[in-house]
């Protein structure tokens, strides 16, 4: 398995790009199966999770060309509306195949994604979604069977704020027949571009970005091009690692508006922030305040960004109380920062961090995507060499990670 070694101790100084948003890739390659027309993505990642995806949506029989960081896709010969186990495991994401296959095909076959290192991650909500709409729905031997001729508009009350959820139902009643209201909808910058993408296609969808989300359904959807919006997790996460080290950084390509929480966070650690049109501009002091923090839905702070903040309080100036309200399971960062020195006191689903002046470099064990991206935080600012173990929890969502980091003046190298 691979590692990656830092050196700490350098300011991040310099300027790199930002690419295209895996969460919203995501969606907007499974929209694809709506449509018997081909569909043209450009901005997409090259990412682990998008490349697993493609693979799924290549065995139902979609046709698909890439070429960097573009992607055609021809479902006009899906044939075989199955998402299999051995691949969904893989990546929980898969599950935004369901509400496409069922409003393209009349019928789904998708593993249950199963849990994952930061929580139960149930679909409940996707199903009672599908079952409002009229979709025959059984669990069975670890797969969703979904079944429906037609499905039918209909006013769907979300009991809890989903992303994906609201980013399935949203897919599938865009094929129903008649209206569709999503109520306490996610409200995501992901899921809006999710809409554009549907609306580009012939969708008619208003409403996306706030909790209430109207979708009258078309008999069909036609092809389309979009460009996958910049990813703000990826944004927030090279700000947040430039802000520990003291660093001075512009990311191009970035949505400085996606990401207000995040930024307000930071400045309030002391950072200065220029947002331009298509990128971003963090300074760092040379040492941050404490920032207390509590993630909740869009747009709050994100709990993509807790594990990298998390990292900054390590080192920051006084004492942090960081609550994570989304996940039950999302602190395991914490006992690998404690090994690189940190002073850090759980308690449920909140976190006591007292700032030290220094970490010291260590070998630490990534546990999931975000957890990873806060130990490299952690190790750029650490005291000599830190060694990240199975960083394959990275690529699933950081493309070209040491090159960017490298960009940034930072030590960090890869080894098989
Ligand atoms: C999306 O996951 C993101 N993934 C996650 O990013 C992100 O952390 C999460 O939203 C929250 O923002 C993608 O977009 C591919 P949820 P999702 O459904 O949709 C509960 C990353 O690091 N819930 O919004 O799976 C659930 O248990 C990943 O890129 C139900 O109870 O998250 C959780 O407590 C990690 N029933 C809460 O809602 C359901 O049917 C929010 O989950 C669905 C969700």
């Amino acid at each position: 398995m691979d590692k990656l070694l830092i050196e700490g101790g350098k300011r991040l100084v310099g300027e790199t790009s930002i690419s295209g948003a895996k969460n919203a890739a995501l969606p907007i390659l499974c929209a694809a199966l709506l449509s018997a027309e081909p569909v043209t993505f450009t901005n997409v990642p090259q990412l682990k999770d998008v490349a697993t995806l493609l693979a799924l949506l290549g065995q139902m029989g979609v046709k698909i060309e890439r070429e960097g960081d573009t992607v055609t896709l021809d479902a006009s010969a899906l044939d075989n509306p199955v998402a299999p186990y051995e691949m969904v495991k893989t990546m929980r994401a898969s599950i935004l195949v369901l509400g496409p296959l069922v409003a393209r095909c009349g019928e789904a076959r998708v593993s249950l994604p199963g849990g994952c290192a930061i929580g139960a991650r149930p679909v409940d909500q996707h199903i009672k979604g599908l079952q409002a709409m009229g979709a025959e729905v059984a669990v069975e031997h670890g797969y969703v069977h979904a079944r429906a001729s037609r499905l039918k508009g209909a006013r769907l009350v979300a009991d809890v704020v989903t992303v994906t959820g609201t980013e399935n139902l949203m897919m599938a009643a865009s094929l129903a027949d008649g209206t569709s209201i999503i109520e306490n909808a996610a409200r995501e910058p992901e899921v809006i571009d999710l809409a554009n993408c549907l609306i580009a296609m012939g969708a008619k969808i208003s409403g996306a970005g706030t909790g209430v989300i109207h979708i009258e359904g078309v008999p069909r959807l036609h092809g389309a091009q979009h460009s996958i919006m910049p990813d703000r997790i990826e944004t927030g996460t090279y700000l947040c690692a430039a802000a520990a080290t003291g660093g001075d950084i512009r990311l191009t390509g970035a949505m400085a508006s996606s990401l207000d929480a995040v930024i307000g966070k930071l400045i309030e650690a002391g950072c200065t922030v220029q947002s331009e049109p298509k990128a971003i501009r963090l300074s760092a002091p040379p040492r941050l305040s404490s920032v207390s923090l509590r993630t909740a839905p869009h747009p709050a702070f994100p709990t993509d960004m807790q594990a990298q903040f998390m990292a900054l309080d390590c080192i920051a100036q006084g004492t942090a109380i960081i609550s994570e309200t989304i996940f039950e399971n999302r602190f395991m960062h914490a006992t690998e920062l404690q090994r690189l020195g940190a002073d850090i006191h759980i308690d449920g689903n909140t976190a006591i961090v007292r700032g030290v002046e220094r970490l010291q470099g260590a070998s630490v064990m990534a546990t999931d995507l975000r957890a990873s991206a806060s130990l490299v935080i952690a190790g750029l600012t650490a005291e000599g060499e830190t060694t990240i173990e199975r960083i394959y929890h990275l690529d699933r969502g950081y493309e070209r990670l040491e090159e960017k980091l490298a960009a940034l003046g930072a030590k960090a190298r890869r080894i098989k």
